[in-house]
């Protein structure tokens, strides 16, 4: 573990020097998410070790400064923190998904600035937060006060929107989503980390909210996935995920014939073949029935983008995600209007 950290440090700071800069905005943001945190290996606590400033030379202001460190469990695993967030990634990580990865990486470089993602602005984001696509109990009031896990958070459209409602939310990604669409990497109500939802860096039992929308099926494992969840959730509190449909058997085909073909072009052309086919998005229903009246040429080639890139795409029924629900101790289900999706609650501890 050692020469691994070592090893970091000396590729973080090629000049051989531990850097001159202090990490007191990491500090603060370790902070605020110590209590959440966890190796994404064996589930112990993680600590920071970041290099401080030699006396006297702090400078409080400095936006430009390197924010950098390292998060060390008890049992010998180490992570770095580049840029303020913890890169949290388990090595054992499946080898489809460095693929998937990219695949929305390149989605978030290119479209992460857009006003409407997947053809919603922040209203709707917001308004989604609060009806009945997360099931009959959760309103505008139950978020107040609840921390909120946004697994596979994207290019981070929830993480304001939960952060607006009152939530403190921790979002986590394989990728850089969130720092291209500019989401602070400061902000104690807000944060996000890079990690594998099928390994959550996450303690158990730590949030009231385990929100999963539209990512478990570009895992290798989304069961598997659905279990990390229902872990990190508190008793009392609930998941929700959001899956593709299966189709009827002529969509299935002519779409994964289609997509046999998109998910091996490289990237540039890829775009440009969104590009061309950002009217479909008029007359093909989405997965999740989303409408796009008002998206402009771009927004509806994000839609495009996201359909035709993620090499990793799988399609469930209501039944199999509600076994997994009840296989995983959840009680309450809620089957969502839009299929696939489901809100279940673990069940509150019992008074001794
Ligand atoms: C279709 S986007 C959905 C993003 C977001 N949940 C939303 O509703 O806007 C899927 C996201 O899941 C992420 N993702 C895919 N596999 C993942 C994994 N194993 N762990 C964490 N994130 C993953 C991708 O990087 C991508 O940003
Ligand atoms: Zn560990």
């Amino acid at each position: 573990m050692l020469a691994e950290y070592t090893r970091w440090f000396r590729g973080a700071f090629p000049t051989g020097g531990r850097p001159d800069r202090h990490n007191g905005r990491l500090r603060r943001v370790f902070r605020a998410l110590t209590d959440l945190l966890a190796c994404p290996r064996c589930r112990a606590p993680l600590r920071l070790d970041a290099p401080a400033l030699p006396p006297g030379a702090a400078r409080a202001e400095d936006p430009g400064r390197i924010e950098t460190g390292m998060l060390l469990c008890a049992g010998g695993h180490a992570f770095p923190v580049v840029g303020s967030v913890p890169r949290l990634l388990a090595s054992a990580v499946a080898p489809v998904a460095p693929d998937v990865r990219a695949a929305f990486e390149r989605q978030w470089r290119h479209f992460g600035r857009l006003r409407r993602i997947f053809g919603k602005d922040r209203a709707a984001m917001r308004r989604n937060l609060v009806n009945e696509r997360m099931g009959a109990r959760i309103r505008e009031p139950w978020y107040r006060g609840r921390t909120v896990l946004d697994a596979g958070c994207g290019h981070g459209r929830y993480l304001r929107a939960f952060a607006d409602l009152g939530a403190r939310v921790v979002g986590v990604d394989l990728g850089e989503g969130p720092a291209y669409a500019g989401v602070p990497t400061d902000d104690s109500r807000l944060q996000w980390v890079q990690g594998d939802v099928l390994a959550l860096p996450i303690r158990d039992a730590s949030v009231d909210l385990a929100f999963c929308d539209g990512v478990l099926h570009h895992t290798p494992d989304p069961r598997r996935g659905f279990e990390e969840l229902a872990r990190v959730v508190k008793p009392g509190g609930a998941v929700y995920v959001w899956l593709y449909p299966k189709e009827g058997w002529l969509r299935e085909a002519v779409f994964g014939a289609a997509r046999a073909v998109t998910t091996r072009l490289p990237g540039a052309a890829l775009r440009v073949l969104c590009f061309a086919l950002a009217p479909l998005t008029a007359f093909v229903r989405s997965y999740s029935r989303t409408r796009f009246p008002r998206a402009t040429w771009a927004e509806c080639a994000q839609v495009v983008h996201d359909w035709l890139a993620p090499r990793l795409q799988s399609h469930h029924t209501d039944a199999e995600v509600a076994g997994w629900a009840t296989a995983a101790g959840l009680v309450d289900l809620e089957v969502l209007p839009v299929p696939v999706g489901l809100v279940a609650w673990k069940p509150p501890v019992s008074p001794a």
